[in-house]
């Protein structure tokens, strides 16, 4: 049968990671998707860097946006990164031209989620995100669909798998903050502004995601309660320890009567809680629903192999026909929806 075809913007740790994600499982992924997924086109900024991916016979964008333009491409993944500039542009372009996107781009969703999700709708054109909060833990889809029964209370979780990686290894290695964030950078788990981990805006954007999931609400990142990691010490981490908790970076937003609060802070968590032990680069998702009760999923929330996990997983739902509405229901309802407090905390 016909193949999907692809055109990837970003050929960093998460688009090279589609890459040979794609090369390494075509048979399963084609035998899901019904149809086999090929990669046509690409652009990326360097011609000439090694990125451990055969690109050979793949038409070569300059300028990213252009594949929103090409006829060959029938769905365009974003995984540049950043709320604005090429980004952006491209994601716009794709879905006014009618092509589905499937991007990774926390930053971007979180900034323009409401007015992506209207144009996507307008367009009758998907746009799909699952790699772009917790990374390979499949969290959109278990909000999205495998709680649509209930009504959610909260959201919470270790979202950045770079800041888990380092109070992880300052706990248990005794190693440096500078040292161990440089390894996570080599790692491929940081944002191109590590600024982004570390200071718990990555958070604070997939908590912003999650919230408009669970609640049907635009969250105002601007009234957030935004504290990253960037101040924890080896002493705070050592004293938390003697007195039986673990330092972990959580986001939590909960509904109730009184309106949505959404924060990110460190938190205090007492080790016999599950999840204090969910350490480096995992992350944890936790929901809490009516009829459900309390849900925790964990896995690996960065890294190539992980976010081109969820990625893919996007591209056999559009490959399928499988499509949902960017915030599980129609995105007017999500921009006109009665204003509920965002309270400070
Ligand atoms: P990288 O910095 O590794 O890669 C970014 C890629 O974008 C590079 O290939 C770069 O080109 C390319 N690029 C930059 N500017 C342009 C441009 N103007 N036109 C075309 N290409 C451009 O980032 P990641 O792969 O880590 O992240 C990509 C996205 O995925 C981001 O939105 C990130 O937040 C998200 N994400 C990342 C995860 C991770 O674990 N790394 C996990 C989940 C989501 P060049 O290589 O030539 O410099
Ligand atoms: N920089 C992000 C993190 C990538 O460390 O969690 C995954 O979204």
């Amino acid at each position: 049968s016909k193949p999907l075809k692809l055109g990837v913007a970003g050929l960093g740790t998460v688009g090279a990671g589609v890459l040979n994600l794609l090369r390494q499982n075509g048979d399963v992924i084609a035998a899901r998707a019904g149809r086999p997924i090929e990669v046509v086109a690409v652009s990326a900024r360097d011609r000439t860097r090694d990125r451990g991916v055969d690109v050979t016979g793949l038409a070569w964008h300059e300028d990213a946006v252009a594949l929103a333009a090409d006829p060959n491409v029938e769905v365009v993944v974003e995984l540049i990164g950043g709320s604005e500039g090429p980004a952006r542009r491209l994601v716009e372009a794709a879905l006014a031209a009618g092509k589905p996107v499937v991007t990774a781009n926390k930053a971007l969703l979180a900034t323009h989620g409401a007015a992506l999700a209207q144009l996507s709708e307008a367009k009758a054109t998907p746009l799909a995100y699952e790699a772009a909060v917790a990374g390979g833990i499949p969290a959109i889809k278990a909000l999205r669909e495998g709680l649509a029964g209930n009504r959610i209370s909260r959201v919470a979780g270790i979202l950045n798998g770079t800041c888990n990686y380092i109070l992880t290894e300052m706990r248990v290695k005794g190693l440096p903050f500078d040292v161990v964030l440089k390894t996570a950078q080599e790692l491929g788990y940081a944002e191109a502004d590590p600024a982004f981990d570390i200071d718990g805006v990555d958070a604070a954007h997939k908590l912003a995601i999650l919230a408009a999931l669970a609640f049907g609400h635009q969250v105002d990142l601007k009234a957030l309660h935004i504290e990253g990691i960037r101040n924890v010490s080896a002493l705070d981490i050592a004293l938390a320890g003697e007195l039986g908790y673990r330092i972990k970076l959580l986001g939590i937003a909960s509904q109730d009567e009184a309106g949505v609060t959404a924060r990110v802070h460190p938190c205090m968590v007492p080790e016999a809680s599950p999840i204090a032990s969910v350490d480096g680069v995992f992350n944890a998702v936790l929901a809490e629903g009516d009829a459900v009760g309390r849900v925790v999923l964990q896995g690996r929330g960065a890294g190539a192999g992980p976010t081109a996990s969820a990625v893919v997983a996007d591209l056999v739902d559009i490959a399928r026909g499988r499509t949902a509405p960017v915030w599980g229901a129609a995105s007017a309802t999500l921009a006109t929806a009665p204003g509920l407090p965002m309270e400070r905390h």
